[in-house]
């Protein structure tokens, strides 16, 4: 196989993790980064959620894909190069592919090498046409693409499911937009899965399921404090709690303190009163109007758009003039 890879060094990447909780927790409503949920037992811990009955977005946007993928080939055009932000179990981008003709480059962007080297390494056994350019990089910034990913296409697709979009604010996600735009360049384009709003019930349910995984989704990252930062969470009194901001349109994962306590991560005490948060991720919702007049604003016009019988979940094929 022919892997291409810019490894970016890690020596730092304990250093900032570290810097992340600091400064997290110092804030006046305590946070964590959702990007740090994702150490090998969260990443499991996110698998099983996808297969939840609660978790409508997996399965619906795997339907939407395997409904409509001859459709979206049939846009998107014959040897294009896909760009994946973000590598998951690549599931997704196998239907996708199935549906593409003759795809001439894959490149899946992830922060995390070990799992992306992996997933890459099985899919290109699978597609032996198919040029695998894996990069290890923060797919939030910019992102030089290996040479041969330019040589094996000028048509430039970039691939966003999961709904992964809603983890930014309004303004990271029109940065986010922006990026992609300069990465895929004029005549490029973008398949992204965005989940809608709906009945709060539904979405609060999704993201606390009566078998507790997304509440040991959560939980999970107080572990991971305690064991590369050498923490001292208590992690039984810190309680799941999942709820719908309507004013923000937005999802919001929560640890609340059953207590008043001090917590010491490695050198550092931080107080918790009884009932305090910490902010642990944001999932933003968006109605389909709303996000392609969103999208517009990065210049992307929506050339067409799938949404599920049931009005969950939409798949949006965004071009470049
Ligand atoms: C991976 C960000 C799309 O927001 O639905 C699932 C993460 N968090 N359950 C989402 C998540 C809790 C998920 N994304």
């Amino acid at each position: 196989m022919d892997t291409t890879v810019q490894v970016i060094d890690s020596p730092d990447r304990l250093k900032s993790f570290r810097d992340d909780v600091f400064e997290g927790l110092s804030r006046e409503q305590k946070e964590l980064p959702c990007k740090y949920f994702y150490d090998d037992r969260g990443s499991e811990l996110f698998n099983t959620i996808c297969g939840l009955d609660e978790y409508y977005p997996t399965r619906t946007e795997t339907a939407l894909l395997q409904a409509h993928g001859r459709e979206m080939a049939d846009l998107i055009g014959p040897g294009v190069c896909l760009i994946e932000f973000g590598c998951g179990s690549l599931l997704k981008t196998r239907l996708l592919l199935d549906a593409l003709r003759s795809p001439a480059a894959f490149v899946p962007i992830d922060i995390s090498a070990d799992h992306l080297l992996q997933s890459a390494a099985a899919l290109a056994a699978d597609y032996p046409n198919l040029e695998v350019l894996p990069v290890v990089a923060d797919f939030t910034r910019p992102v030089k693409l290996p040479d041969k990913a330019r040589k094996a296409s000028e048509n430039r697709i970039g691939f966003f499911p999961g709904s992964t979009i809603g983890n930014f604010d309004h303004a990271g996600a029109a940065d986010f937009l922006a990026t992609v735009a300069d990465m895929v360049g004029g005549g490029g384009a973008l398949l992204i899965g965005v989940d809608l709003k709906k009945d709060e019930d539904i979405l609060v349910r999704a993201y606390d399921d009566a078998q507790g995984v997304t509440a040991a989704f959560n939980r999970n990252v107080l572990e991971r404090i305690n064991r590369e930062l050498g923490g001292c969470f208590d992690i039984e009194t810190f309680r799941h709690r999942a709820l719908y901001n309507g004013a923000e349109g937005r999802i919001e994962m929560h640890l609340v303190s059953e207590k008043d306590q001090t917590v010491t991560v490695h050198d550092r005490d931080f107080t918790f009163t009884e009932g305090e948060t910490i902010h642990t991720e944001d999932s933003y919702k968006y109605h389909v109007e709303e996000f392609s007049s969103f999208a517009a604003g990065a210049g992307f016009r929506s050339a067409r758009t799938w949404v599920d019988g049931d009005g969950l979940f939409s798949l949006h094929y965004l071009t470049l003039g």
